[in-house]
C-alpha cells in the first residue's frame, strides 16, 4: 500500500502520465514487444490503484499518440487488441471502483469495434466521481490545440462568438480536458526527457518528473518517489519565492 510520506496538501489533484519504455522492458527480456505492452496494462491498473488509495482526482495516460499509427502494422495491431480486452476486462471493476473513463484525441481513426467499446465504457462510468480516468488514444497536443481553434472558428463564423471574446479560459473551455484542473504533476518513465506532443497546453506551469524506470516496472515506490519530489518543489505561478512565503503565512 502506498506509504504516509506526502502530506495531503502537496498531492497532485491531476497526475499526467507518459507510459513510456515497454518495449525495451520486453527486449531486455529477449521478448516481443507486445509483452512489454501487456504487461504495462498491469502498471496502469497499478497506478490507478495507487491514486484511488491517495486521493488523486485525476489521471491522463498517455495510451496511444497520434505518430504512433507508424509503428510496425503487427504492434499497432496487438495494441488494438489490447485496448479492446483491457475494456472488455476491466469496465466492471472501473466501474465497482467509482472510476469515470474518458478518452482524449481523434476517436474516428479506430475501428468501429473498439470505437463502440469506448463510447459504452465512458456511458457506463460516467456517473463516477472518485478518480476521473483520461486515456489519450490517438492524441496529441498540436491536434486539440487545432480542434479547439477550429470549433471557436466555426461557433464565429455562425455568428455565435465575437473573436475578441476569445481568451485563455474560452479556449481552454474547447480543449479535450475542459473542466478539469490541469495536470500538477508529469511524470514520464523510459528515460527520455520529452513532452512528445502530450497535453501542450495543459502542462504550462505543470512539474515535470522523469524516471529511467521502464513503464511495465512501475510500482508503489517509484511512484511515492515522484511525488515526494512534487512536495518539495515550490511552484510559484510567475510570482517570487518571498510572495509564495508570505501568503503562506497569511
Ligand atoms: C510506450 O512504450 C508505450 C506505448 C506506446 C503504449 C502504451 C500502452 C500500454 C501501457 C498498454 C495498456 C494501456 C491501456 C490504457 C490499457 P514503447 O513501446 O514506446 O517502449 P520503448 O520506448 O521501449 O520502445
Amino acid at each position: 500500500m502506498p506509504t504516509e510520506a506526502t502530506p495531503p496538501a502537496a498531492l497532485p489533484r491531476h497526475l499526467a502520465i507518459i507510459m513510456d519504455g515497454n518495449g525495451r522492458w520486453a527486449r531486455l527480456r529477449h521478448r516481443p514487444r507486445t509483452l512489454g505492452h501487456r504487461v504495462g496494462a498491469r502498471a496502469v491498473n497499478l497506478c490507478i490503484d495507487y491514486c484511488l488509495a491517495r486521493g488523486i482526482g485525476a489521471l491522463t495516460l498517455f495510451a496511444f499518440s497520434s505518430e504512433n499509427w507508424r509503428r510496425p502494422q503487427e504492434e499497432v495491431s496487438a495494441l488494438m487488441q489490447l485496448f479492446l480486452r483491457a475494456l472488455d476486462r476491466e469496465i466492471a471493476e472501473l466501474q465497482r471502483r467509482g472510476v469515470r473513463v474518458r478518452f482524449i484525441g481523434g476517436r474516428e481513426a479506430f475501428a468501429p469495434e473498439l470505437r463502440a467499446r469506448m463510447d459504452q465504457a465512458e456511458r457506463a462510468t460516467a456517473g463516477n466521481g472518485r478518480l476521473a480516468l483520461n486515456v489519450a488514444a490517438n492524441y496529441g497536443g498540436r491536434w486539440d490545440i487545432a480542434q479547439a481553434a477550429a470549433r471557436l472558428a466555426r461557433r464565429a463564423m455562425q455568428g455565435g462568438l465575437d473573436p475578441d471574446a476569445i481568451d485563455e479560459s474560452l479556449f481552454a473551455s474547447e480543449l479535450s480536458l475542459a473542466g478539469q484542473p490541469e495536470p500538477d504533476l508529469f511524470i514520464r518513465t523510459g528515460g527520455e526527457r520529452r513532452i512528445s506532443n502530450f497535453l501542450l497546453w495543459q502542462l504550462a506551469y505543470t512539474e515535470l518528473y522523469f524516471t529511467d524506470l521502464l513503464w511495465p516496472d512501475l510500482s508503489v515506490e517509484a511512484l511515492d518517489a515522484a511525488l515526494s519530489d512534487f512536495a518539495g518543489r515550490q511552484r510559484r505561478f510567475g510570482q517570487t519565492a518571498e510572495q509564495i512565503e508570505a501568503s503562506g503565512r497569511a
